[in-house]
């Protein structure tokens, strides 16, 4: 048996011990000229690791009360009325779409055979909702240096079929959002802004600065270790907007009609007094399921983290703000050789990666794996093409699947001659000159 007075004093001596832990095996060690520089790395310290224990101790697993404090705090930062967490930033995007099939949404609901503009120069799961429900991608093409829509083609793109737009911010550099909500404001569209790379941009429209992911109908994010902030796994989705808000609850937890916490019975005192669908009425409530729908809760282990990182998070913007700008500014006399990326206009983004796209004269793998040998880490825009995968082959000649418009000229010119390396809030600024150092010295040389 413990000494222990009460669970207080346990929780307290427990959390002690994990801060000592945290310092004596988990801490990171100051980088060491010639240490590998990776492109991503999770920034944290005792306050994760003692706030994840907490959550263990607590042994609640499931959705709790970390998990509640996070999507209240979460929501408040965002300036938005509606913050859900979820176990990824794919299942962000999957209840985002999902939640815009629903029949509540009448006329403006997503049906299969109806289209969504999107780009296929990004991460896979920005698009594979649309596609697995049997709705129709329509991609169109991204512009350079920005590596987001070119909204040029965005009238080309619509049909009588078009009902949304669903688009990630490139790296954290913002797509155009006033021309993007223009046009679907003007034609009825629904806009899903994928957020998982922007956390924390900022954009000015009508005179009013937005964050990124709560100018559009819902915005996603997700919480792999690599993105701005991390809880492991782990993912958002936010509205401003109740119906939807409602429906991404019914998504994300098995498509139930009831909103009841976990672990609670009988929150809107209607359990069993509902008349649903052709269910003997009186039915319980908790078990009456009005969506198809899926479990993409987090635990509350991840929430847990999360609710530490955020905490952090402002100052880790910065951190990846300064980089950026640091690595551009040391990299400004190669232009010749590497176009450098810019931000977007009216934008001042919370950059997930510093992007380039060589000269046509410089062989991309040499480049990169120049540079990798020399302890830097790269990594391409995610999917390049999409449509040039393995996954599209089963589709590629059905011309019902996806729509292309126009040409895809410099998605493929991403595909073949561009790469990023990060910008972390880990990373000091000697990790950036070296990093520019390697660069130049890779695409000077070969
Ligand atoms: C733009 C974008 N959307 C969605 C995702 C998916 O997030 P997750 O890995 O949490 O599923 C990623 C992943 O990195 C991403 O870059």
């Amino acid at each position: 048996m413990s000494n222990w007075k009460n669970e207080q004093e346990a929780r307290e001596q427990i959390l002690s011990m994990v801060e000592d832990f945290y310092h004596d095996f988990r801490e990171k060690k100051p980088y060491q000229d010639g240490d590998r520089i990776t492109y991503a790395a999770r920034v944290f310290d005792e306050k994760e690791m003692c706030s994840l224990v907490d959550s263990a101790l607590d042994f609640w697993l499931t959705t709790g009360r970390f998990a509640k404090e996070f999507e209240t705090e979460f929501a408040k930062w965002l300036g938005v009325k509606f913050a859900h967490l979820v176990n990824s930033g794919s299942s962000a995007n999957l209840i985002a779409f999902s939640v815009l099939t629903a029949p509540e949404l009448g006329d403006r609901r997503i049906k299969r055979g109806d289209e969504v503009i999107t780009v296929a120069a990004g991460f896979p799961t920005t698009v594979t909702p649309v596609l697995q429900y049997g709705a129709v991608p329509v991609f169109v093409d991204v512009t350079i240096p920005q590596y987001n829509i070119d909204v040029t083609k965005l009238e080309d793109a619509l049909s009588d079929k078009t009902k949304a737009v669903m688009i990630a911010h490139t790296l954290g550099n913002p797509f155009d959002l006033s021309a993007v909500k223009a046009f679907c404001d003007k034609h009825g569209l629904w806009l899903v802004e994928d957020n998982c790379d922007a956390l924390g941009s900022t954009y000015e429209l009508n005179g009013k600065k937005y964050l990124t992911g709560t100018v559009g109908d819902i915005g996603t994010s997700s919480f792999y270790p690599p993105h701005h902030m991390t809880m492991g796994e782990g993912g958002a989705v936010y509205t401003n907007d109740p119906l939807l808000h409602r429906l991404i609850l019914s998504y994300r937890d098995w498509g139930r009609d009831c909103i009841c916490p976990s672990g609670q019975d009988n929150f809107c005192g209607h359990r069993y007094d509902g008349q649903y669908g052709e269910l003997p009425k009186g039915y319980d409530h908790k078990y009456v399921y009005s969506h198809f729908g899926y479990n993409l809760k987090v635990t509350d282990m991840q929430a847990a983290i999360g609710v530490e990182q955020l905490k952090k998070f402002p100052s880790f913007v910065e951190r990846r703000k300064h980089n950026w700008k640091r690595l551009r500014e040391a990299l400004s006399d190669v232009q010749d050789k590497l176009i450098l990326p810019v931000p977007a206009e009216h934008a001042d983004p919370s950059w997930f990666g510093f992007i380039m796209t060589l000269s046509d004269e410089l062989d991309r793998e040499k480049v990169v794996r120049y540079i990798e040998d020399h302890g830097v880490q790269t990594r391409m825009l995610f999917s390049g093409n999409l449509t040039k995968h393995p996954c599209f082959d089963d589709i590629r000649s059905n011309e019902s699947a996806y729509r292309v418009v126009g040409s895809l000229d410099n998605t493929d010119r991403i595909m073949e001659h561009s790469f990023w390396v990060g910008v972390y809030p880990g990373m000091t600024d000697e990790m950036i000159d070296r990093m520019a150092k390697v660069i130049k010295e890779a695409v000077s040389m070969l």
